[in-house]
């Protein structure tokens, strides 16, 4: 397909798909042959769900998270399934130790055929006890994290000329959102950044896609003390992960009506769009004047 731009030199024709000659048409399978499939934040919640999941479906998974133990828990639950898991512990905030488990991973597993980005936190930043050290934690996870990964498995995918990488970002990136001043601009700068690098990714035949979860039912969400509508519980969330990781599309979204409401309330005007959020500030706390 092409695009017709206009400028003032005259009018021009953008290819705009494919995006390279090779067409990334999907085996059945997620990965080839001896390739492993990397989960960060596998200890818990979503990735340990889609790990699970991939174990039992016959995939090779290298399962990173700081906690040892947990990690070894997953590994014992799963060693009757059909596939293999290993464990690779790791603090994926540690630029060097990544680049050390990557190395790790390939030379003791396989070729890291995907890799699913998703360790992530949240935490509440508001303008009240604004944090920059709880900024800086978020940044450091949730999107250095990321980075640190990608600048790990990047060279070698490019030098195979195959790979698959997925960033879980969240709809919260879609906008800003009371109580997500830290944690929705780390998934902002995430979303910006896997369509920063998706044509080039193309190009190079790997596929890249970004995952943008709604609320799903994990210890991350445990802690949020105000109502989730259409919170999906992990198992769902797992499958329709994967089901996205299957298909072609470069945005993954579950539960679809969640992402949809969001997508739509992200092209109001301004004043009707902080109507609608200014809703979602929670009750005053420490008995604080509303401002
Ligand atoms: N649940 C939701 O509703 C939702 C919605 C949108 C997006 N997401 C995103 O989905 C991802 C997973 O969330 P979840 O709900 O499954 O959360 P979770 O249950 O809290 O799991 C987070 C995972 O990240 C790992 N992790 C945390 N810090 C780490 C670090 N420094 N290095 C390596 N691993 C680390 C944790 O393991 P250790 O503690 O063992 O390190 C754990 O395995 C996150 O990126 C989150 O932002 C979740």
């Amino acid at each position: 397909m092409v695009l017709v731009t206009g400028n003032r030199a005259g009018i021009s024709l953008v290819q705009i798909w494919p995006a390279s000659g090779k067409d990334l048409s999907l085996n059945d399978r997620l990965v080839e042959g001896r390739d492993c499939i990397w989960i960060t934040g596998a200890s818990s919640g979503i990735g340990r769900a889609v790990a699970s999941l991939l174990v039992s479906r016959g995939y090779r998974v290298a399962a990173s998270a700081r906690r040892r133990e947990t990690l070894e828990v997953l590994a014992q639950e799963l060693a009757n399934e059909t596939g293999e898991i290993r464990v690779y512990p790791i603090d994926v905030t540690d630029h060097d130790a990544v680049a050390a488990t990557r190395t790790e991973i390939e030379s003791d597993f396989g070729p890291i055929g995907l890799a699913l980005l998703n360790a992530g936190t949240h935490r509440e930043v508001m303008a009240r006890d604004f944090s920059a050290e709880d900024v800086r934690a978020l940044i450091d996870l949730n999107v250095m994290g990321c980075v640190n990964c990608l600048e790990a498995v990047l060279p070698e995918m490019i030098a195979r000329g195959r790979g698959h990488l997925a960033l879980v970002s969240s709809v919260a990136g879609y906008m800003g959102l009371p109580t997500s001043a830290g944690y929705g601009a780390t998934k902002a700068g995430l979303i910006n950044m896997a369509e920063a690098l998706k044509p080039e990714c193309d190009r190079l035949s790997i596929k890249l896609q970004l995952i943008n979860p709604g609320f799903v039912k994990t210890p991350l969400t445990d802690r949020n003390p105000f109502p989730m509508p259409f919170l999906m519980n992990v198992d769902d969330a797992a499958r329709a992960m994967v089901a996205g990781l299957e298909s072609r599309r470069f945005e993954v979204i579950f539960p679809r009506r969640l992402a949809y409401i969001l997508k739509a309330l992200r092209l109001l005007p301004y004043p009707l769009f902080f109507a609608l959020t200014r809703r979602l500030l929670p009750v005053q706390r420490h008995g604080q004047p509303d401002g």
